[in-house]
């Protein structure tokens, strides 16, 4: 069995930090990934956008949310003025691709917790939105249902946290876009 050795990126510039991703070999996702998908965007964005894990398209491109999910979380970055690369940057729990797009297990996502802690550390965002349960999670430490999640403002280490519908489940359900509207409005209002 591979040692989850969780990664030391204690004081990790942009460049090591994403080298160190790409080189990861610290769970059992680095076997079956094309590459790891570090994240993209604006570093010293407003907004920080948190996914769950690269898909298929992810893992080809190596950029987070080029898949449909992606389209659709472009649109809603545009119902609320916002562009991807333009005070957003967008990540995802996990940097390599779960086989099958399956959910990542608890332990896959505490190995690979610490990248995405630096990179809130570098990014210092005013916001972050979690989109879906498995971001959620991650981002506060414990068991989080969506729909009571919504419209509540969390906190990580000062930074506030908005919890919304991940896109890809918002393609299944659309008739729930209009509440992930409301939420991205929430976090717009939360900026301080
Ligand atoms: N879904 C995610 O959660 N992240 C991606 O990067 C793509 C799809």
């Amino acid at each position: 069995p591979r040692p989850q050795a969780v990664p030391d990126v204690s004081g990790l510039g942009w460049e090591a930090l994403e080298q160190q991703i790409r080189d990861c070999r610290a769970c059992a996702l680095c076997e079956r990934r094309t590459q790891a998908v570090p994240g993209v965007g604006d570093r010293e964005a407003d907004w920080l956008i948190v996914g769950e894990g690269p898909g298929a398209e992810e893992d080809q491109r190596g950029e987070p949310f080029v898949g449909q999910a992606g389209k659709l979380l472009d649109a809603m970055l545009a119902a609320i003025g916002l562009r991807r690369g333009q005070n957003v940057y967008i990540a995802n729990a996990v940097k390599c691709r779960p086989p099958g797009n399956r959910t990542p297990e608890a332990d896959e996502m505490a190995t690979c917790q610490p990248y995405l802690e630096r990179q809130i550390e570098l990014i210092r965002p005013r916001i972050i939105v979690a989109l879906g349960r498995p971001a959620a999670q991650t981002l506060l430490d414990g068991e989080v249902k969506i729909a009571a999640a919504r419209g509540r403002l969390f906190d990580r280490h000062g930074i506030p946290v908005v919890v919304t519908y991940h896109p890809a489940y918002l393609l299944r359900n659309p008739q729930d876009k209009a509440k992930a509207w409301e939420d991205l409005c929430f976090a717009r209002a939360s900026i301080v």
